[in-house]
């Protein structure tokens, strides 16, 4: 039987029972991969085969080493890394108290941190490895009242490249991922539910240079391409995923 691109390998994928997480993990499985997908809430449906739960505050350290302990013990090894676990917060720093602020920082940075931290010496027992962050278009420019997020993601952009230095001459490739518009959970909680949901829809997807919006899929498919032998010279990059929404110029729509 031939063997699939990803057999033998592990993958942690945290916010692994989000909308763009349970993408990633389908997709990794289906390649191959062993799959944790780790989250602070339970998936709803059950995992196809190859796909594991694990409950995950990627905020909290022992959170963090609990898992770490479990994948040692279970699988024995991390070849693959997605630090998906994040939240929005849409308000403009007037409205931002520091309990948010403090917040999306501890999930969208220290989490990525952290899960970065310990996942390492699981990853250096194999002698390669490739982790892949989630920043965002919002890390390079800015939507309206989202001030707190966009730092965030240019933070993780920032710690992408720090960590794929220092780890670049073990073999460990890091590189960020940066969505445009995806269609997800999240991306509903930003439109909101008041008001003309579909028409706003509508002039979101017009904007787009490819007139939609990106699905999970599409991301899992860059990931999967990012974790595998055939990204073995990709490091340190931020990968813009946007339907080439960042391209044009906005005078364009005037
Ligand atoms: N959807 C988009 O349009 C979009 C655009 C740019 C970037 N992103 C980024 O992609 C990533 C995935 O987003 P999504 O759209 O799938 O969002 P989502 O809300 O569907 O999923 C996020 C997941 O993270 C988990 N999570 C939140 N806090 C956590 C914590 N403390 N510990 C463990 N898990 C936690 C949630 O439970 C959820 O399952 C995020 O980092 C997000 O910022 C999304």
């Amino acid at each position: 039987m031939t063997k699939l691109p990803l057999e033998n390998r592990v993958a942690l994928v945290t916010g692994g029972t989000g909308g763009i997480g349970t993408a990633i993990c389908k997709r990794l499985a289906k390649e191959g991969a062993v799959v944790i997908a780790a989250d602070r809430h339970a998936p709803n449906v059950e995992l196809p085969e190859g796909i594991f739960f694990h409950d995950l505050d990627v905020t909290q350290e022992d959170s963090v080493t609990k898992l770490m302990d479990s994948v040692e013990y279970n699988q024995g090894q991390i070849d693959i890394l997605v630090n998906a676990a994040g939240i929005e917060i849409e308000k403009t720093i007037e409205d931002t108290s520091l309990d948010d602020w403090n917040r999306i920082f501890a999930v969208n940075v220290t989490g990525t941190f952290l899960v970065s931290k310990y996942a390492l010496p699981l990853m250096r027992k194999t002698g390669a490895g490739s982790i892949i962050n989630f920043g965002s278009y919002d890390g390079f420019i800015a939507d309206p009242q989202l001030a707190a997020y966009c730092a965030t993601k240019g933070a993780v952009h920032a710690l992408t490249r720090a960590m794929a230095c220092d780890h670049g001459p073990e073999n460990i490739r890091v590189n960020a991922i940066c969505p445009g518009y995806i269609d997800t959970p999240m991306l509903q909680s930003f439109f909101g539910d008041s008001g003309d949901i579909e028409s706003l829809q509508q002039a979101v997807r017009d904007v787009h240079p490819m007139r939609r919006y990106g699905t999970p899929d599409d991301i899992a498919g860059l990931v999967n391409w990012l974790a595998g032998d055939e990204a073995r010279y990709a490091s340190g990059q931020l990968w813009v995923l946007d339907g080439g929404l960042t391209a044009q110029v906005q005078q364009m729509r005037l």
